[in-house]
């Protein structure tokens, strides 16, 4: 059990689908479908209900997947809403233990708002066994450490600065990478010889996202508070004028995708 829960992994769909690349959701599903086999295998990692598959919409419906996550109740909500036709077996694993077995067969290994969890030495790991079995990487909504909103506040920056902070403590993995997951993505694929593309891919929401807006809110308020960094105070002063200021101003937090394919 992990803690992420499928209400919030549902408030934040609609935001995660808008603000993917298409043009790298184009090149992962060009990846999988010049290959030689019929129905070629995905394996997501950290799944949650199965957000990726969707993102792909019926493109996707023609290749297998191997859905994993340490969740089981997630795992049952990603069967339960599988895409009729689709193939889906489901996993469970803690990946801080990275069994490779997990990825044997895949084609491509997609993950999306996961690795901001990671360490860099998961990354590395990761990034040799792809590279040992021909796969490629999708990695999508990578929080990038910025976040802005369209009226700002004079504690914006301390309560922005002191939640990347926390997003940077461990979170099963050791050290997360937080902020600099996508960077490292990028670096550690490059690195192991893969093509490698990046995209900025920012939510941008507005007051008709109230209830995702309100429960970001809240995770920043209680994760700038819990580092000690921001004053209990400060923090829920900060979050009173926020959540009345949802009808009036939008909010932009930024991500970046990362795209990694074995060089030809
Ligand atoms: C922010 S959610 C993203 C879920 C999904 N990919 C999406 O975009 O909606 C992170 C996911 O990673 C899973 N997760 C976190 N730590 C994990 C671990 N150590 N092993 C396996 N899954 C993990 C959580 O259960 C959760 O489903």
């Amino acid at each position: 059990m992990s803690g992420f829960e499928a209400r919030w992994l549902d408030l934040r769909e609609p935001a995660d689908h808008a603000a993917r690349a298409p043009s790298l959701l184009r090149r992962a599903a060009h990846h999988m479908d010049a290959g030689e086999e019929p129905r070629p295998l995905v394996v997501d990692l950290g799944c949650g209900t199965g957000s990726t598959l969707r993102a792909f919409g019926q493109t996707g419906h023609g290749w297998r997947w191997r859905l994993v996550d340490n969740d089981e109740a997630l795992l049952a909500e990603a069967s339960q809403r599988r895409p009729d036709g689709a193939r889906v077996e489901t996993v469970t694993a803690d990946l801080a233990h990275l069994d490779r077995e997990i990825l044997s067969g895949a084609r491509l290994v997609t993950a999306s708002a996961l690795f901001d969890l990671c360490s860099d030495g998961f990354v590395a790991n990761l990034i040799e066994a792809l590279k040992s079995i021909g796969a490629g990487l999708y990695a999508a909504l990578n929080y990038d450490g910025t976040t802005t909103w369209s009226e700002p506040h004079p504690m914006d920056e301390a309560i922005v600065a002191a939640f990347n902070h926390h997003q940077r403590g461990d979170k099963g993995f050791g050290p997360a990478l937080g902020p600099d997951s996508g960077p490292a993505i990028a670096r550690l694929a490059r690195q192991a010889g893969f093509m490698v593309e990046t995209a900025q891919t920012p939510w941008d929401l507005g007051p008709d996202q109230a209830g995702l807006q309100e429960r970001f809110l809240e995770g920043l308020a209680q994760a700038a508070r819990e580092t000690g960094r921001v004053s209990g105070e400060a923090a829920q002063d900060w979050l009173g004028v926020r959540t009345e200021r949802i009808a009036t101003s939008r909010c932009v937090v930024g991500h970046l995708d990362c795209l990694a394919l074995p060089a030809a």
